[in-house]
């Protein structure tokens, strides 16, 4: 494991930018994994300017998101799939039919968990994952269990999650309380991972995931496990 220690967020954002550009250009048609949340939005607004710039190209690069929200139409601003057209897809060269976040208005979720794997499978895995970290140490939607979940899965979001997320939406009651997320399995067998940890209010949860016990209580201890795994943590 690799960690990054940088000043602030706007650091952390250029070299999380740099890493993902990296992969893309050593592999133009790369698969992505990404993740939404305000941990990667300024590593987005990076890697959207090294497009316009012309350094990197999204025109071959796959995508998978890790998660979505359950009953949240796409169209509202808080889906994860408005938030990446938002934050990314609509500002960069990419081709969206190669664009995949889980559908959270399945009227067959099972199906839909189990499609998402089989997609990840068809695509050849994942080269990049990239990933933020929430209060609670969940990675995608992953809350803190007693076991770790490998597919695809439903799942329902903690009083914490909830909260988290709600200064997202208009008021806490509007936050979906289901999602659908990408499971470990999918997660530790990307290539790489690239963990971003946004604020040094997570230090604490992060410290616990990369050198506390391995524990599905704290779902990102997991990613000790992973060979490839680089984190950028800001310092202020
Ligand atoms: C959200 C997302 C995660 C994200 C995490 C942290 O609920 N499902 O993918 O990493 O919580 O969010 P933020 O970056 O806004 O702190």
């Amino acid at each position: 494991m690799e960690i990054i220690k940088v000043k602030n967020y706007d650091e952390l954002s250029r070299i999380s930018a740099d890493i993902v550009g990296k992969v893309i250009k050593e592999k133009p048609n790369c698969v992505l994994g990404l993740a939404t949340g305000s941990s990667p939005v300024g590593m987005y607004q990076n890697l959207v300017s090294k497009c316009k710039k012309g350094e990197i190209s999204f025109e071959n690069v796959t995508s998978v998101n890790l998660d979505e929200y359950i009953n949240l139409p796409i169209t509202d601003k808080n889906s994860y799939r408005c938030f990446m057209n938002d934050n990314l897809f609509d500002h960069v060269n990419i081709d969206k039919k190669k664009t995949f976040v889980p559908d959270g208005n399945s009227l067959d979720t099972a199906k839909t968990c189990r499609e998402y794997d089989a997609k990840i499978k068809d695509l050849g895995g994942i080269d990049l994952q990239v990933l933020g970290i929430g209060d609670n140490g969940h990675i995608g939607f992953n809350e803190p269990s007693d076991h770790f979940t490998l597919g695809t899965h439903v799942v329902n979001l903690t009083k914490t999650t909830i909260e988290a997320n709600a200064r997202f939406f208009d008021d806490i009651s509007s936050v979906p309380t289901q999602a659908i997320t990408m499971g470990m399995g999918g997660i530790m067998g990307a290539k790489k991972v690239l963990l971003i940890i946004n604020t040094p209010r997570k230090n604490g949860i992060a410290n616990k995931a990369l050198f506390g016990d391995i524990t599905p209580q704290v779902p990102a201890s997991i990613l000790q496990l992973h060979k490839d795994v680089v984190v950028v943590m800001c310092e202020e």
